[in-house]
């Protein structure tokens, strides 16, 4: 989960957020690449007092500042539509978790059992316990099982939400009137965090969701 000062994504607990994690690396590279070249032409103009009366046009550097940005975009593109396909493929899930979005909580179905199904509010934080944590902790976890394929089909009844866990690589809206679906793939048992992250309204932070993560026999 997020601690106080985290710059930087969360810690992957799934194949696919590791991956998220490594495309992201790879851009701001060439991100960072990028700005220093553009920041020290932009330099170097200050310092300019080249003059040339003749200079009409030139066809080799337009050519070359033409080419390499195409080249770089095409090194940033193809591993993104890589990512992007990832991302979509479902290899025969083990568990199907439904998740319908309210104003404002979760409310889930284990579509698999005969009606499994609860609400997912948040926990009030305050003296009495202090042990939760504040706007995260809710009184009726999801519990999956690690190392297994989970299916995750996401709407809603009133406004649009958004499932989302950092650590796991999940961000899907959630719409009523849509069924939406998505995979999890959690590679190692603990907590995992999540809120809405679709402006939904007013109370919009206070419905926080929560992953516990058990070895399937548990
Ligand atoms: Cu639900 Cu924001």
């Amino acid at each position: 989960m997020a601690t106080w000062s985290n710059f930087n994504l969360q810690n992957s607990a799934s194949p696919l957020m590791e991956q998220i994690i490594f495309f992201h690396d790879h851009t701001l590279i060439i991100l960072i690449m990028i700005t220093i070249l553009v920041g020290y032409l932009m330099i170097n103009l200050f310092f300019n007092k080249y003059i040339n009366r003749f200079l009409l046009d030139g066809q080799m550097i337009e050519l070359i500042w033409t080419i390499i940005p195409t080249i770089t975009l095409i090194f940033i593109a193809l591993p993104s539509l890589r990512l992007l396909y990832l991302l979509d493929e479902l290899n025969n899930p083990l568990i199907t978790l439904k998740s319908i979005g309210h104003q404002w909580y979760w409310s889930y179905e284990y579509s698999d059992f005969n009606d499994v199904s609860f609400d997912s509010y948040m926990i009030n934080y305050n003296k009495s316990n202090i042990n939760n944590f504040r706007l995260l902790d809710v009184d009726n976890r999801i519990i999956l099982p690690m190392n297994n394929q989970i299916r995750i089909m996401v709407t809603a009844t009133d406004v649009i939400h958004s499932w989302t866990i950092p650590s796991l690589g999940v961000k899907i809206d959630a719409n009523p009137g849509r069924l939406n679906q998505t995979n999890l793939f959690i590679n190692r048992p603990g907590i995992f965090f999540g809120q809405c992250s679709e402006i939904c309204g007013a109370n919009h932070s206070f419905m926080p969701i929560m992953i516990e993560s058990i070895s399937i026999k548990n």
